[in-house]
């Protein structure tokens, strides 16, 4: 087969040779893109009296032939066309004869590719934000649910102090909401359109490049034509917030395995979301977490992948960034399936109230509730604080908990301590009482919940 590139080579290239080159076997993906990169080029070529309208009618009608191919998965696509756009271009040939010849007057590969690229990522990333919204609301509806449900929390896996559980929920609502912001902000780089870049150089026909972008739902074009052709960094940007996002994830899918562990007991996933093994019959086993956790590795692979192909690269375009396209497919895809399992699998949880009540009434992190109680009456907290950690050695050495000991023998540590105490040491009080600003205390994560329903409506 000769190569629409053909014209200055006297022999072909071996069919291995061309399996290496191609990239046909992924960028098919930018069939759809490709397209309307194409009819939006070839509208403005007739606009600008490049093409005359009988052409400009032709290829589009070709264009949307190949379309509905394309839908009907009726194209066969071969590695000695190498790439998408010469496959196009070929069967826009095939179409409608030599005028599909005129579709690339003043276009080149370097631009288009680029222009599909970002009106890709561009429709993936709304996507995705929709995605991330879906988590939050799913955090959202847990939290509100468990605003009053007091769970330890942690820290370095220690019980720590007490929280509402909505509260630590909603930790991971406010993650997402960054995540959010930083697709959202990160939309104003990827909505720039290349085209009209030409190779490198631009073009000596007519074109205008504003209103090609403007037929493509550019917000504005590169200023720069060999920036244009060059640009990755829109791509690297959407892998360090995939990253983020999954590495998000993943610390949530951390805190979902161990809650559901026996030993912990605080949740039970839905059976849809969970898996049997096949030879212990009582398992129960947090799949879809563990698996969100694992494919981490592959979005920071992408990433770094990404970084190191363009490291070196001079300008403008250069082969090596045919390597763009995998890293990018897989990490939407893996990204997107991540945030479906996951506002799944948080809607559908059961949160085992009693077992956390039973946790948080079994254990020391009431201790800050007795210091603060000694501060608060005049006691340094220094001092306050070594009264209690005897306090609470006594309790380990006797298999006691602090509200089980009893008056006396607090007032022997110290004399500021009257009946009341056996109230604050309550972890629900501890709780509640937590009132400063973004604290554990209900009202405050009252406020949260309200904050974030109406950040989840206004969008
Ligand atoms: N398949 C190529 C890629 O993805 C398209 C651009 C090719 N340009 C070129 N001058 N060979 O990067």
């Amino acid at each position: 087969m000769s190569k629409l590139w053909g014209g200055r080579f006297s022999q072909s290239p071996e069919e291995w040779v061309d399996e290496f080159n191609a990239s046909i076997g992924f960028d098919q993906n930018l069939v759809m893109e490709d397209l309307e990169g194409s009819v939006a080029h070839v509208t403005m070529l007739g606009e600008c009296g490049i093409l005359e309208p009988s052409e400009v009618k032709q290829i589009i009608e070709g264009l949307s032939v190949l379309k509905e191919k394309a839908q009907k998965g009726e194209l066969s696509y071969s590695v000695q066309n190498e790439d998408i756009h010469l496959n196009l271009e070929h069967f826009l040939i095939q179409e409608i004869g030599q005028t599909g010849g005129k579709l690339h007057t003043g276009r080149s590969r370097n631009d288009q590719v680029a222009t599909d690229m970002h009106l890709y990522l561009k429709n993936r990333v709304i996507e995705i934000m929709e995605l991330i919204r879906a988590v939050q609301q799913a955090v959202v509806n847990q939290a509100e649910a468990h605003v009053e449900t007091i769970a330890p929390g942690y820290t370095h896996l220690q019980r720590a102090q007490p929280v509402s559980f909505g509260h630590h929920l909603m930790a991971y609502f406010w993650m997402l909401e960054r995540d959010y912001n930083r697709f959202n902000d990160s939309l104003k780089r990827i909505d720039i359109s290349p085209l009209g870049a030409g190779a490198l150089a631009g073009t000596t026909f007519p074109i205008n490049r504003k209103r090609s972008a403007e037929l493509l739902g550019f917000g504005d074009i590169y200023e720069n034509s060999m920036d244009a052709v060059s640009d990755r960094d829109f791509i690297v940007e959407f892998l360090s917030n995939a990253s983020m996002t999954i590495m998000h994830l993943s610390r949530f899918s951390e805190e979902m395995i161990i809650w559901s562990s026996q030993e912990f007991r605080f949740i039970e996933l839905a059976d849809a979301f969970s898996t049997g093994s096949s030879i212990m019959p009582q398992k129960k086993n947090p799949d879809m977490a563990e698996l969100v956790r694992g494919k981490t590795g592959r979005v920071f692979g992408h990433l770094v992948a990404m970084l190191t192909v363009l490291k070196g690269l001079p300008l403008a375009y250069n082969k090596d960034m045919q390597e763009d396209k995998e890293g990018m497919f897989d990490t939407v895809h893996t990204l997107m399936g991540s945030l479906k399992i996951f506002a799944g699998m948080i809607n559908t949880m059961n949160v085992n109230t009693e077992q956390l009540s039973k946790a948080v009434n079994e254990d020391f992190s009431n201790a800050t509730e007795l210091a603060d109680y000694l501060a608060s009456k005049g006691m340094p907290f220094r001092e306050a604080h070594e009264v209690v950690g005897k306090l609470v050695l006594t309790c380990i050495q006797q298999g006691i908990y602090l509200k089980d000991l009893p008056l006396s023998e607090m007032q022997a540590a110290s004399s500021l301590i009257a009946e009341d105490i056996y109230q604050v040491l309550e972890p629900a009080e501890a709780v509640k009482r937590r009132e400063s600003e973004g604290g554990t205390g209900f009202e405050q994560v009252r406020n949260q919940l309200n904050k974030a329903e109406s950040i989840i409506k206004a969008h």
